[in-house]
């Protein structure tokens, strides 16, 4: 059991990297948060902060109330998979898996028995035999993640555990750790820059950028009201449209989904004229790409579309569902 409180940590590495800055969260008893962020904002930073392998330049981390900050790595019970995977060449696949298991003197038997479950819920008993050297990349981030979660820990820190998985692969461990974490009833802390992985498996997602939380949200109101156009831009395939435009008497961006615009043959009311540039027809839905004068758009439409690439169309934003941000500082505006 354990709950992990983030009080105003910053981590500054020789004197000049802000890495993280000033990070508070509380991360609840059972709880599943994702940290996401583009690749240098800190996220590897802050999970090796809570696993007790850096130190915090400031701020404070607690475990359930008991605070942590000089408690060394091994007494905190967290088991991590690393984003490098971090296998021991000289052991097979077993022996990496077991190590965790021996350390803490668990029997011959429970060993086998544990290290056995964890391999065929990551498709790698064919491989218990090899040496690290002798796997690919993704086989060995699923020996990784075999051996983190075969230890009963209190905290499980994974680092981009799918990283280099194909994506089927991909879809189904997403779907097993979602599935590990409800049964294992343990504290989640996972970090990722797939905003998919982050929307499926998050209870809350954590949004970083250049080591500054900018969003703490469950998936659903991350996606309803992103907090400024970073996050905004961040969650959501395709890409949110922006454009500039005029609300209640200020200069603004105007930010709308893809899934949130009509197409017109017509012109209607507010209706944009525009220009078809380009169709990708994935089967059970169209992206239209237009050209317009306030810039370009990306329509989803459900299906196939009657469209060809030079057709003049007219699109039409639904009110209800745009976002306004301030031009300057890009913060959404209530
Ligand atoms: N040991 C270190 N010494 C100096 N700078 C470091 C060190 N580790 C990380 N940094 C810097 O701190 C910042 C945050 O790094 P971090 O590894 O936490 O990012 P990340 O979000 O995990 O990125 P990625 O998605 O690429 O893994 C980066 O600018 C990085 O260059
Ligand atoms: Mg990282």
């Amino acid at each position: 059991m354990a709950s992990i409180r983030l009080e105003n940590i910053s981590k500054v590495y020789d004197d000049e990297v802000h890495a993280v800055t000033d990070f508070s969260l509380h991360i609840s008893d059972r709880e599943f948060v994702v940290i996401v962020g583009p690749s240098g904002c800190g996220k590897s930073t802050m999970l090796r902060i809570i696993a007790g392998l850096e130190e915090a330049s400031k701020g404070d981390i607690f475990f359930s109330d008991k605070k942590m900050n000089s408690i060394p790595s091994r007494q905190r019970n967290v088991s991590m998979v690393f984003q490098s995977y971090a296998l021991f060449p000289h052991l097979n696949v077993f022996e990496n898996i077991a190590f965790g298991l021996r350390a803490r003197k668990e029997s011959k038997k429970t060993i086998q028995t544990k290290v056995k479950e964890v391999s065929s819920l990551l498709g790698i008993e064919h491989l218990l035999r090899r040496r690290p050297k002798q796997l690919s990349g993704g086989e060995k981030q699923r020996v990784a993640m075999a051996r983190a979660l075969v230890r009963d820990a209190d905290v499980y820190l994974l680092d981009e555990p799918l990283s280099n998985l194909d994506s089927q692969l991909r879809a189904s461990l997403r779907s097993e750790i979602a599935m590990l974490h409800h049964t294992a009833q343990k504290t989640f802390v996972y970090v990722t820059h797939d905003y998919t992985e982050a929307m499926t498996l998050a209870d809350r997602i954590v949004v970083m950028k250049d080591g500054v939380i900018n969003q703490v949200g469950t998936p659903q109101e991350i996606f309803d009201c992103p907090a400024n156009t970073f996050v905004a831009k961040f969650f959501g395939s395709p890409q949110m449209n922006f454009y500039e435009c005029r609300h209640n008497d200020a200069d603004v961006w105007a930010g709308i989904r893809a899934e949130d615009i009509l197409i017109e043959e017509r012109s209607v009311d507010d209706a944009i004229e525009s220009e078809v540039l380009m169709i990708e027809r994935l089967g059970h839905e169209s992206l239209v790409h237009v050209c317009t004068e306030k810039g370009q758009f990306i329509i989803r439409e459900k299906g196939k579309v009657p469209y060809e690439v030079g057709d003049r169309v007219y699109i039409k934003p639904i009110s209800q569902a745009i976002h306004y941000f301030d031009r300057e500082s890009g913060i959404r505006i209530s």
